[in-house]
C-alpha cells in the first residue's frame, strides 16, 4: 500500500500564517502539523508516500530531504491550483499506480494507530473504508449515513445531516476510487470532491465500509482548532532539558532544545522551547511552545505559539500566535492579556 498526503491547500482560512508557509508546516507542540502526520503513518507498514503539494510546498520538499527519521520513500506531486481532493487522486493517478491506499489530508490530526485499520483494510479488501467519528456539528463536514457495516450515502457539508458521523479526513482506497474520480463533476465551491467519489463508488454498488473512531481528532483548518490541537498535544510531551535553566522556577513538563537559555523565569508547563532562544525574567505557559532562535524578555505568555527568530518584549499574551521574525515591543506595564494573530516580519510597538 502507498500513502496519498495532501499538502496543497492554500489554508485560506490560516492566514496570516499561510501567507508563508504552508499550513502543513505550522508547528504543533514542538513540531510541524506534517511531521505529526508522518508519525501516525509510520504506525503502519507502508512505506511509500506521495505528497501533493502547492504552489507554496518547496518548503515541504526541502525539509523532507534533510529530515527523514520514518525511511520513506517520498514522491512529489505538483497541484498548481486547489481544484479539489478527488483532484488530488487524478493528479497522483501515476505515481499511485494500481496500488491500494491511504489518503490522509495534511491538516487532520488523529491520536490513534492506523496500524489495525490498515491491516483490516488489507484483509477485507472493501473500495473504501472511511474513518467516521460523531461530531456536533456535522455540517461543517462530510457526512456519512451507515447501515450495518456499509456506507450508504455521504454528502458534503450538508445543510440538513442525515446523521452525527463525519468523514475524518483520513481514507483507504481500493483503485476502484481512480473511476470514480473521473466520472464527478466540480461541485457548487468549484471542487471536485472526494466525498462525490465516495458517493459515485456507493452508486457503481462498491463494498464502501467504515470505522468508527472514539479517539481524539482534530482539523486543524481554522485558528482556534490549530491552539486546540496544540494543547492536546502538548499534554502528552515529557520533560527534556538540554539547554540552559538558571534562576528559574518550573512546575509541570519544560523542554529546552540544546542552545537555549532560560533565566529568572517562571514556568507552569507544558512549555516547549526550540534550539537558540534567549528567554529572561519572563512567566511561560502553560501551552507555550517557542520556535528555534527566539528572544523574550519580561512576557507573560500562555495558550501561545511562538515562531521560529521572533523578539517579544514586555507583553502579555494569551490565545496568540505569533508568526516567524515578528518584533514585538510594549512599554506599557500591563497585565491585561492580549490575544493576537501576527503573521511574520511584522513589528509593533504595543
Ligand atoms: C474536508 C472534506 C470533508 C471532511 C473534512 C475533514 O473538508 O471535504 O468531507 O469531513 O475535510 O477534515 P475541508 O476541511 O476541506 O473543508
Amino acid at each position: 500500500m502507498k500513502a496519498l498526503l495532501l499538502c496543497g491547500g492554500e489554508g485560506t482560512r490560516l492566514r496570516p500564517f499561510t501567507h508563508t508557509q504552508p499550513k502543513a508546516l505550522l508547528p504543533l507542540a514542538h513540531q510541524p502539523i506534517l511531521f505529526h502526520i508522518l508519525d501516525t503513518i509510520a504506525t503502519t507498514t507502508i512505506r511509500e508516500v506521495v505528497i501533493i503539494i502547492g504552489p507554496n510546498g518547496k518548503p515541504i520538499m526541502e525539509l523532507l530531504r534533510k529530515t527523514n527519521p520514518w525511511g520513506f520513500d517520498f514522491t512529489f506531486v505538483d497541484q498548481p491550483t486547489p481544484l479539489g481532493l478527488a483532484h488530488t487522486v487524478l493528479l497522483a493517478r501515476e505515481a499511485l499506480g494500481n496500488a491500494p491506499f491511504l489518503m490522509y489530508l495534511g491538516d487532520n490530526v488523529l491520536d490513534e494507530p492506523l496500524r489495525p485499520l490498515v491491516n483490516r483494510f488489507v484483509c477485507e479488501k472493501p473500495d473504501a473504508l472511511l474513518l467516521l467519528r460523531r461530531v456536533k456539528n456535522p455540517r461543517h463536514f462530510g457526512v456519512a449515513r451507515i447501515e450495518g457495516k456499509d456506507v450508504v450515502q455521504v454528502e458534503e457539508k450538508p445543510e440538513h445531516a442525515q446523521s452525527n458521523l463525519a468523514l475524518v479526513g483520513v481514507y483507504l482506497f481500493s483503485p476502484a476510487i481512480h473511476q470514480a474520480v473521473r466520472v464527478i463533476s466540480p461541485s457548487p465551491r468549484g471542487e471536485l470532491e472526494i466525498t462525490d467519489a465516495i458517493q459515485q463508488l456507493i452508486t457503481d454498488g462498491k463494498n464502501v465500509t467504515y470505522h468508527l473512531l472514539s479517539g481524539w481528532w482534530k482539523d486543524t483548518g481554522t485558528i482556534a482548532d490549530l491552539l486546540a490541537a496544540n494543547q492536546y498535544l502538548m499534554k502528552k510531551l515529557t520533560p527534556a532539558v538540554a539547554g540552559e535553566v538558571k534562576k528559574s522556577t518550573v512546575k509541570g513538563v519544560l523542554r529546552v532544545a540544546p542552545g537555549s537559555i532560560l533565566k529568572n523565569c517562571r514556568v507552569v508547563g507544558p512549555v516547549t522551547i526550540g534550539k537558540g532562544c534567549r528567554i529572561s525574567g519572563s512567566t511561560l505557559g502553560p501551552y507555550l511552545a517557542v520556535g528555534d532562535g527566539a528572544e523574550i524578555t519580561d512576557c507573560h505568555l500562555s495558550r501561545t505559539l511562538v515562531l521560529a527568530d521572533a523578539h517579544l518584549k514586555g507583553v502579555t499574551l494569551t490565545n496568540s500566535i505569533i508568526g516567524e521574525r515578528v518584533h514585538i515591543n510594549s512599554q506599557q506595564k500591563t497585565a491585561t492579556a492580549h490575544s493576537l494573530l501576527v503573521g511574520a516580519d511584522a513589528v509593533l510597538e504595543l
